[in-house]
């Protein structure tokens, strides 16, 4: 069973193609980040432009490098949400031209319920399993997954597959979201996981007291915590809570901006370990997942490998952001019915 996988959410513009939901074949991604980079954060009509842009080349390169014809597509696979409904209407109308077109079956795929589907991939092509590090046994059920993104900082407990409740999720930023405005604070460049990380290693994390929300039951809570960080360097530059922060990264020097960076990091881990820790406990599940752009965080890694008991499995680095393979591995496991290419509609707001 061959599956092309299609998501277009965010700023991502990706298609990918996997065999019998474990063998990947292809992973094509062109990101518009650099063109987001300059306003530190994504703008929803240049990412909608760029998708419109590239959507037909990378869906030519993720079947020509999976060395597949199109009759041997068996299903098409697309996100359908969360997300920016600009992005998502490319993906989506793409998708839907080509079930019709290839006649095809098409699944409509929830993104955030994908992001854990990563990590059931254990196999690559000749050429890519040399590139990915692939987990060598699919995660088993009942997995717990922790779920860490820009736009999403959830824990849900699946079953089987399909068959899954959330369990909790943050009350306001997401955790990415919490990495990319303290890279703003700092001056760092967008997106701000990777930099924020970067200046972490070279940072003290006990510097500042930074607090970890305390929330009820398994939720999160993170603008609290990027409050802490913009308090802190107004004061370590000796200015008061009205000053400005788009002046601070240049009173901050680099030694300064690394202590906040890594104060922040481990904050921002304490709260996802210490709730993920508590529903390990809780619902004593046979695997657990971490999946999502702030699962290639490798402090946050090491962190819940060594806090947990039960095994942790991430994706490959290249598939904790987003990419089309996890759409496909998911709707490889679908069993109800195809969506009608005629009528799917995009859904920016779905929930898991
Ligand atoms: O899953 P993803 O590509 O997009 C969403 O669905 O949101 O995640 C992107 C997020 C960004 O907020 C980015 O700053 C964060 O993942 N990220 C990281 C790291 N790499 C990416 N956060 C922390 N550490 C990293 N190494
Ligand atoms: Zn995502």
């Amino acid at each position: 069973m061959f599956i092309l996988g299609i998501e277009t959410s965010c700023d991502e513009t990706a298609a990918a193609v996997v065999q019998d939901g474990q063998r990947l074949l292809s992973n094509v991604v062109a990101s518009s980040v650099d063109l987001h980079a300059a306003f530190g954060g994504v703008v929803p009509e240049i990412a909608a432009r760029s998708h419109l842009e590239v959507i037909t080349p990378v869906i030519d390169q993720a079947i020509k490098e999976a060395e597949v014809d199109w009759q041997q597509i068996d299903k098409l696979a697309v996100t359908f949400g969360p997300g920016l409904l600009g992005s998502l209407l490319i993906g989506v109308l793409a998708a839907r031209t080509l079930a019709i077109v290839k006649n095809k079956p098409l699944v409509a795929v929830n993104h955030v319920e994908s992001h854990p589907y990563a990590a059931f991939l254990t196999a690559g092509s000749t050429s890519l399993k040399n590139k990915y590090q692939f987990p060598t046994a699919q995660p088993q059920f009942p997995m717990l997954a922790l779920i860490v993104s820009g736009g999403h900082s959830q824990l849900a407990l699946f079953k089987s597959h399909g068959d899954y409740r959330l369990l909790g999720q943050t009350a306001d930023d997401a955790v990415g979201e919490a990495f990319d405005k303290v890279a703003k604070i700092l001056g760092l460049p967008y997106p701000g996981g990777p930099s924020v990380s970067a200046a972490a290693a070279k940072g003290d994390s006990d510097k500042y007291k930074l607090p970890v929300a305390t929330m009820p039951g398994l939720d999160f809570s993170f603008s609290g915590l990027k409050t802490a960080v913009l308090r802190a360097a107004q004061a370590t530059v000796g200015k008061s809570f009205d000053f400005p922060s788009v002046k601070l990264p240049g009173l901050l020097n680099e030694s300064q901006k690394a202590d906040l960076a890594a104060s922040f990091q481990k904050a921002a881990i304490a709260a996802l370990v210490a709730a993920t820790k508590k529903a390990e406990q809780q619902y004593k599940p046979a695997s657990i997942v971490v999946a999502g752009g702030v699962a290639a965080n490798q402090a946050l890694r090491q962190t819940l490998i060594n806090s947990l008991s039960t095994p942790v499995t991430f994706p490959d680095f290249n598939l904790c952001t987003d990419n089309g393979a996890m759409i496909a591995t998911l709707a490889s496991y679908y069993r109800g019915k195809p969506s009608d290419p005629y009528s799917l509609e995009a859904s920016p707001s779905l929930s898991m």
